[in-house]
């Protein structure tokens, strides 16, 4: 059995390992959560490849106290006030993400915010301090499966993924942390959850707005309607797929040791062909191309397993007409 009980040395052996860029499993007051280094891209693309998902969804920060929720997510009045009122707690923000802290690009998926939260969980609390760096956590299931509430629930579905299971308990709510997004205005409640639509309107003086219908809670249970995420991050450049040679005005974005020749711009997501390192370096390539002002943006083939599913799924949403 790898589930080990939530001691001094396990909480340190869990700390050691985000800071090693590998998977841990985190107690939380509402699910049990899959975490990894948020400032690893590498590390991140390794929770996308374990819950086998089809596709890159922003994943939500877990930091260990508001100051270290406002370096890497911008403050605001409104921000402090809900930080004030329900942190720690199962209570999520989205932000506007601070460029400079250094957050990989695959956690937000490209977005301009990101998802913060201060888990009410002493064991979240503990592996938090010892990892001494914000932990990105979506669920810790597999994809489309039921979220887990206890340590044996993380156990048979992702036991092959982790090392070990620190058992932290039964979460206490057995439900994901409400969501509310300030990145625009006026506030939105993007997801429901133990901290009320009532509460966060009586803190903040003022109605949140709803979602549209398509618009989803959970992106494991629902896809990502198109639409949803609107503010997600399109190149200018338009996107020619599949591509093995580079025309006039194109810049290539390539993987792989063979490439085709090209004067313009380039960057190789893996020379290596390690879907992994492309995962992590698929965003910040796109837009670093995008900033080279070319018309074009021609991508070489990338094969469609394991995490090269989530990579094609969004190159083909960075190619479609818009
Ligand atoms: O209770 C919870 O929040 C659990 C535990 C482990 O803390 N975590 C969790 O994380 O549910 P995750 O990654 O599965 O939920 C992320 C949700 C998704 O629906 C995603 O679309 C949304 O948050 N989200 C994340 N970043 C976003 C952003 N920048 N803008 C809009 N939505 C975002
Ligand atoms: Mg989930």
């Amino acid at each position: 059995m790898k589930i080990v009980p939530a001691n001094e040395a396990n909480v340190a052996e869990a700390g050691a390992r985000v800071r090693r860029g590998e998977l841990v499993s985190l107690p939380t007051e509402t699910v049990y959560g899959l975490g990894a280094d948020a400032f690893n891209g590498e590390a991140v693309a390794k929770i996308f490849e374990a819950k086998a998902r089809p596709r890159f969804n922003p994943l939500i920060v877990h930091v260990s106290d508001d100051r270290q929720a406002f370096v890497i997510a911008e403050a605001g009045e409104r921000a402090r006030k809900l930080a004030d009122a329900f942190w720690p707690g199962p209570f999520t923000m989205v932000l506007p993400r601070n460029e400079a802290s250094g957050l990989s690009e695959l956690v937000t998926a490209g977005l301009d915010s990101v998802a913060v939260r201060v888990p009410d969980h002493p064991v979240a609390q503990a592996i938090l301090l010892a990892a001494k760096r914000p932990i990105a956590a979506p669920s810790a299931n597999k994809s489309g499966r039921i979220s887990p509430t206890r340590a044996e629930h993380v156990a048979s579905d992702l036991g092959d993924e982790l090392a070990t299971i620190i058992d932290g308990g039964p979460a206490a709510h057995g439900l994901e942390s409400t969501i509310v997004s300030l990145a625009s205005n006026p506030a939105v409640l993007l997801r429901p959850g133990a901290v009320t639509r009532e509460q966060i309107e009586s803190v903040l003086g003022e109605s949140l707005s709803m979602p549209d219908a398509t618009a989803i809670s959970n992106a494991d249970t629902a896809p990502i309607a198109p639409g949803q995420l609107a503010s997600h991050y399109a190149p200018n450049a338009t996107v020619r797929l599949e591509a093995t040679d580079v025309r006039p005005g194109e810049a290539l974005l390539s993987f792989g040791a063979t490439t085709p020749a090209t004067s313009g711009p380039t960057i190789n997501l893996s020379p290596s062909a390690n879907l992994r390192e492309a995962a992590a370096k698929l965003f910040e390539s796109l837009r670093e191309l995008d900033r080279a002002n070319v018309d074009q943006i021609a991508v070489m083939p990338i094969p469609r397993t394991s995490l090269g599913l989530a990579i094609n799924d969004r190159l083909k949403r960075a190619a479609a007409p818009r």
